[in-house]
């Protein structure tokens, strides 16, 4: 069966937010230290972050990181991790059970996202921290006025101020395993008091809440009671999800077509969090929007390899990267912020060791979305070939997303083939204008779903691009088994 896949430029679901291509850092195994912060190595700059990895990371586009935790920051005193290096002191840290060095702390953090060219979003600590030291650290970080904290920064080497402007207030305090874990109204009370004496020291900062990762039958509640108690102090819901190609957690099953239906997952929860925001914008008759920030998302097995979440990821992982950032597009108008969690070598898509580091497979679908996506994401309709699973019925097997890049007329198209084993011919119609003579076409693939770049297979997964002539209103493409394709196309 052929696949149809029809695109009005001008049917805009809304801008897309750079913000979808953010990233997460946490001070967890080696993601901070052996990861962007490696003093003495060959490859680390003056300041010991490792220009590889930055460069890697500059591939990806990052656009906003959020740090310290994660669990971790539950258990966190900022001022540990300020000041001279000799001064600073080394924790014993509960949530990953580990000791934390504090070598690296918020000024390397911001220091290190100026150079990436991305935003820092720094968590404050709702665990077993109090809203006294929450609102220090917006002083410490942003304050201008005379006083002790601004003082203390400039002792210690930062005269202008950090202009932090996303924080987030606590880490999935809906979770059991959390330092400090909270009932929904215990943190819509903690919330509200902490995001007050925050915005009462610097008012221009954009506050996130912890609203779900746990999705258990409180998490309608927890969003609720959260825009009951504080509707004009939150300015983003984040939730946090982690999915994976098993039933159960640590292994990998082989059942594709089931992993490939995680998309339905990522509609229900984008698509229940919008609505949850929309139903309580309307009762509490509020006059903005409140924007869902996915600010933890990834692939993880849970394999913990001594402690430090390190993941091979394969050629299937790197598909659901994909469809993703078609659900993100989808979601345009609500979802204004996305983190993968995590950047560097902890659940992340680029893995290092002392000599050099390697691409994983999911990688590539990150870079591609994040180079070719217009500044639009636009609603498409599709239709063709399904495929069933245990679960659902009749899903489409391509997974579709598109957006315009406006001033440049240019159409990007994402198109991921669900099939295992066959080839989807797709015909994508333009409703409005023409297409450009010649476009690119860029696919990733490999040999097999399971094919995974290491250290020593490093190129399994990688994309090749290749112009595709057009010129009118209609373009057909053969779409390759378990692959992720991306048309970009000037349109007239
Ligand atoms: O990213 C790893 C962990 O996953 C984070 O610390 C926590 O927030 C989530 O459970």
């Amino acid at each position: 069966m052929s696949n149809r896949v029809s695109i009005d430029p001008l049917r805009v679901i809304a801008p897309i937010d750079p913000n979808l291509f953010g990233g997460f850092a946490e001070h967890l195994g080696r993601c901070i230290y052996g990861g962007i912060y490696e003093p003495g190595s060959p490859m680390a700059d003056a300041d010991g972050v490792r220009t590889d990895v930055l460069a890697a990371l500059r591939r990806l586009r990052i656009s906003v990181v959020r740090y310290p935790g994660g669990n971790f920051v539950s258990g966190y005193r900022w001022r540990d991790g300020v000041g001279p290096e000799e001064e600073r002191k080394a924790r014993m840290e509960l949530a990953w059970h580990d000791v934390e060095p504090n070598t690296f702390g918020t000024n390397e953090f911001v220091a290190f996202c100026r150079k990436l060219g991305a935003e820092p979003y720094l968590a404050v600590n709702a665990g077993d921290g109090d809203m006294r030291e929450a609102r220090d650290w917006v002083e410490y970080c942003n304050g201008t006025k005379d006083t002790a904290l601004v003082k203390l920064r400039k002792r210690h080497g930062f005269e202008a101020p950090h202009v932090v402007r996303y924080w987030g207030i606590g880490n999935e305090v809906d979770g059991p395993w959390q330092i400090g874990f909270k009932t929904p109204e215990e943190y819509a009370r903690t919330y509200t008091e902490f995001a007050k004496v925050m915005k009462w020291t610097d008012p221009s900062i954009e506050l996130l809440a912890a609203g779900v990762s746990l999705w258990d039958r409180h998490w309608v509640e927890r969003v609720q009671l959260l825009m009951e108690h504080a509707p004009t102090l939150i300015d983003y819901m984040a939730i946090h999800w982690y999915v994976g190609n098993s039933r159960e957690r640590g292994y990998r099953d082989d059942d594709f077509a089931s992993y490939m239906a995680i998309s339905e997952k990522l509609e229900d929860m984008l698509s229940g969090t919008r609505g949850i925001l929309r139903a309580m914008r309307s009762a509490l008759k509020l006059e903005r929007d409140i924007p869902i920030a996915v600010d933890e998302w990834n692939v993880w097995y849970r394999v913990f390899n001594e402690g430090k979440l390190e993941e091979t990821y394969d050629l299937a992982d790197a598909l659901v990267v994909a469809m993703h950032f078609n659900a993100f597009f989808r979601h345009a108008a609500s979802v204004k912020m996305a983190n993968i969690a995590q950047i560097v070598n902890v659940i992340a898509p680029i893995m290092t060791t002392p000599e050099g580091l390697v691409l994983q497979a999911t990688f590539h679908p990150f870079e591609l979305y994040a180079s070719t996506a217009g500044d639009t994401a636009l609603d498409v309709f599709w239709d063709g070939a399904t495929f069933s699973t245990p679960e659902f019925d009749a899903l489409r097997v391509l997974d579709v997303s598109a957006t315009v890049d406006r001033a440049r007329k240019q159409l990007a198209v994402y198109l991921v083939n669900r099939s295992l084993e066959e080839t989807q011919s797709t015909t994508i119609e333009l409703q409005r204008g023409h297409f450009a003579d010649a476009g690119e076409l860029h696919v990733i693939n490999g040999p097999h779903v399971e094919a995974a770049n290491t250290f020593e297979t490093p190129h399994e997964v990688g994309v090749r691009t290749q112009s595709v002539s057009a010129g009118g209103r209609t373009l057909t493409l053969d779409l390759e088994p378990h692959s992720v394709t991306a048309l970009v196309i000037g349109v007239a």
